[in-house]
């Protein structure tokens, strides 16, 4: 017997841009990372989305995979321009055939769609006209909201808008390193606020829709822990959390920002400006349930340098966290190695115990909320041993973090699914596609075939037991 309940979603997820490929068929439309990933130097080895693993052309063979597996629910995002070539006004047919067909052979095995709105692929054509820095877009996200819970609210009832504001807005605005590429902090607190526009308006949207379903957001985990107990490294633990948490989480689970740090925001950058009812439409949209995608530790010290983050995508351990190579503000924070934690190859610190505590400070901060953990997985080059694919580390991580959750469980916190990244081997981003995630592998020698992992067996054991067997 385990704690889970009964009910309880076992998943795995995905995202358009990292699975689908058929980047111009069919009358899609470019998004910013189609136009970003041709850029030279942009990506590892020049890896792109164009044909990732062709979700699009093979979702039939791939549902059947997540069937045989026993998933309960699959977390997928949809392909804004997709669906609305230029952002917004004409639709695409073949687009929204897609995913409708995609959601009848997902329910036809007894597979619950959980949709993401926007997994950072905004169409380049409002990228144009500004991206999320014009408050424009976030109206034309509504408009998109609309069209999905038109043609798939019969059918799906859960539903998140965003999907990690910490990294799209992190990376594309304060980084660069993701894009549209801008490094200003006072240009990523601004597009940020608009983003949370956007999902207030299509959370009222939602309600006055009449779906039966629940609507949420889904947002890093970043658990932190302080260097040392010193007065400085404890000061910049604090303003860690403050950011990487209470910022991105406060308005879309209490309707508004942490009042302290608002104010410092405005002072020092003059961001967020409001429009003239923003308070009132976060205040009154707030989220049925979050999602939490947790991966990783991050170790906080205070910082008098100038900090520059490359980021490992290599997967070469030892690359991140080394001198001038942290990510942080001078004068604030920057995150280090832990000296005593244990890393992946791109030096994400393996840290189970970090998701319980996560769930449980979410939990006391939030209240009640309904929590799915919609990502965690371990990102790795998979051995093959006699042509099978046998990625223990994968299901020692897996477990360790499904022990993590049941222990929150014990704990009181309401957590109803669970959703590993990723169901298949995809696209990384900027990694390519030598960091591993999946249960299914891809074989990019032999036409993109599929072979179930050591790992695709032992979820299907979890999944069986009710996580009893791990
Ligand atoms: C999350 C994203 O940040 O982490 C996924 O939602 C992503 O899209 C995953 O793939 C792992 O990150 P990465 O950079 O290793 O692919």
């Amino acid at each position: 017997m385990s704690a889970f309940p009964k009910d309880f979603l076992w998943g795995a997820a995905s995202a358009a841009y990292q699975v689908e490929g058929a980047y111009n068929a069919d009358g899609k439309g470019p998004s910013i990372w189609d136009t970003f990933s041709h850029l030279p130097g942009a990506t590892y080895q020049g890896t792109n989305g164009d044909v990732a693993v062709d979700h699009y052309h093979r979702f039939r063979e791939d549902v059947a995979l997540m069937a045989e597996m026993g998933m309960k629910s699959y977390r997928f995002s949809i392909s804004w321009p997709r669906l609305l070539p230029a952002g917004r006004g004409a639709v695409n047919a073949a687009g929204v055939k897609f995913y409708s067909d995609l959601i009848d052979a997902l329910l036809e095995h007894n597979i619950e769609p959980m949709i993401t709105l926007y997994h950072w692929d905004l169409p380049q054509a409002l990228q144009d006209e500004g991206g999320w820095e014009a408050r424009s877009t976030a109206e034309a996200f509504e408009e998109y909201a609309r069209l999905c819970y038109q043609h798939y609210g019969d059918r799906v009832k859960l539903w998140s808008t965003f999907n990690e504001t910490v990294c799209f807005i992190g990376f594309g605005y304060i980084t660069g390193g993701h894009p549209p590429g801008i490094q200003n902090p006072a240009r990523a607190i601004q597009a940020c606020h608009h983003v949370f526009v956007a999902h207030a308006k299509a959370v009222a949207a939602f309600r006055r829709s009449g779906i039966n379903g629940k609507i949420g957001f889904v947002n890093v985990l970043q658990t932190h822990t302080p260097l040392s107990d010193s007065k400085e490294d404890m000061a910049a633990f604090h303003l860690a959390e403050g950011i990487f948490t209470h910022w991105l989480y406060d308005p879309v689970l209490k309707g508004e920002y942490p009042a302290a740090l608002l104010e410092q925001a405005q002072t020092l950058w003059g961001v967020p400006q409001f429009a003239p009812g923003d308070e009132a439409l976060l205040r009154d949209n707030i989220c049925d349930f979050i999602g939490l995608n947790y991966y990783k530790r991050e170790t906080i010290a205070a910082n008098n340098q100038d900090t520059h983050l490359t980021m490992n995508t290599s997967g070469k351990k030892g690359l991140g966290h080394q001198q001038g190579n942290e990510f942080g503000f001078k004068g604030l924070f920057k995150f280090v190695r832990n000296p005593n934690g244990v890393y992946t190859d791109w030096d994400w610190e393996i840290y189970p115990q970090g998701l319980t505590e996560g769930i449980m400070s979410i939990k006391a901060r939030y209240g009640d909320i309904p929590i799915y953990i919609t990502e965690n997985g371990l990102g790795a080059k998979d051995p093959i041993i006699d042509g099978e694919i046998v990625d223990d580390d994968r299901i020692d991580y897996l477990s360790q973090h499904i022990q993590a959750i049941e222990d929150a469980i014990k704990q009181g916190a309401d957590v109803r699914g669970y959703y590993p990244w990723s169901f298949i081997d995809l696209l990384s981003w900027l990694n390519g596609f030598q960091k591993q995630y999946g249960f299914v592998y891809v074989d990019h020698q032999k036409q993109l075939a599929r072979q179930r992992k050591k790992s695709f067996f032992w979820y299907q054991d979890v999944i069986k037991s009710n996580g009893a067997k791990r």
